[in-house]
């Protein structure tokens, strides 16, 4: 693994082999002993083209946890700002000597482009509507501390799907572990053809729920549609946010998550969303950090610069 551009396409065993390097960083970070020589004298950069708050702070902990120095380019404020293009600052950043670059940006495909013109190791921390794929390993490890295994568990992904990297993700991710996929949303926020990425669809959240061991909340991405696709927060929640009554449709000690940020009152109740034993939304942000310090970790291995 070279770079880390998507889930789709990855096996069993690369996923596994991730998860329980990740699993071994989840301790390390408890009991304050990461082992900070591991990325010492490397540079990872962070890029962000797009707003984030949980993935652009666990990748600069990630990094600075395994002994990494770690750049935050603040786009608002660079050259990119002038007209550089994506291409001139990757290629800027390049002779920079960077070892590992942390991409986000509003287009789909802009992390694997990059990956083509930089000699460090790309990750992909969230292309457009495409994928992004640390936080599909995130949820991934989340629910495998709580089951044991993915095999065979039913994980409804619910609401906005159209928009969703995340779903993408997580759906090409849970197909690869054995796991049963369900999306549930209404037809205008649901993708053409989504049975053929693997998935049941269902439009209804009871039936979508029903008996369900996992359940991923997506957030509805008003900045990504062109037209209004839901006729009002108050009427999305009513039929698609989940409160305790819809929750009660899985089973009783189904998983509640979701990847944040969070719009409560819209896709997601605050009693059902902090709920002291259903709600995994809290873990998901830890497992982010040890998630993504094991992606630097397999990287920095195998990278250009290694
Ligand atoms: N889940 C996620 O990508 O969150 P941020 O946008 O805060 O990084």
């Amino acid at each position: 693994m070279r770079h880390l551009l998507a889930i789709e396409g990855m096996h069993r065993p690369q996923i596994a082999s991730l998860l329980d390097l990740a699993e071994s960083y989840v301790l390390l970070n408890r009991t304050g002993k990461t082992p900070r020589d591991r990325l010492r004298g490397r540079t990872l950069i962070n890029l962000f083209f797009e707003d984030s708050t949980r993935t652009r702070t666990s990748f600069e902990l990630a990094g600075k946890r395994l002994g990494a120095d770690v750049i935050n380019m603040t786009v608002s404020t660079s050259s990119v700002n002038k007209g550089e293009t994506l291409l001139d600052t990757a290629a800027t950043l390049n002779a920079m000597n960077c070892d590992l670059l942390v991409v986000r940006h509003a287009s789909s495909g802009a992390p694997a482009l990059l990956a083509q013109k930089v000699d460090a190791a790309v990750i992909n921390a969230g292309d457009g509507t495409h994928e992004h794929p640390t936080q599909a390993l995130l949820d991934a490890l989340t629910i495998r501390r709580h089951r044991g295994s993915l095999e065979n568990l039913i994980v409804a992904i619910c609401g906005d799907v159209l928009h969703s990297r995340v779903a993408r993700s997580n759906i090409h991710l849970l197909g690869a572990m054995g796991a049963r996929v369900r999306l549930v949303g209404p037809p205008t926020l649901m993708p053409a053809a989504a049975e053929r990425l693997g998935a049941e669809v269902f439009h209804d959240m009871a039936s979508g729920l029903a008996g369900a061991d996992v359940v991923m909340m997506l957030r509805l991405q008003l900045e990504r549609m062109a037209r209004g696709l839901v006729p009002s927060a108050r009427e999305y929640f009513r039929f698609y946010g989940l409160d305790a009554q819809k929750l009660a449709c899985a089973r009783p000690d189904a998983l509640v998550m979701h990847p944040g940020p969070m719009n409560r009152g819209v896709e997601i109740d605050s009693a059902v969303a902090d709920h002291p034993t259903r709600s995994v939304i809290r873990e998901q942000v830890e497992m982010g950090v040890a998630v993504r310090m094991a992606v630097l970790d397999v990287l920095s291995r195998v990278g250009a610069n290694a």
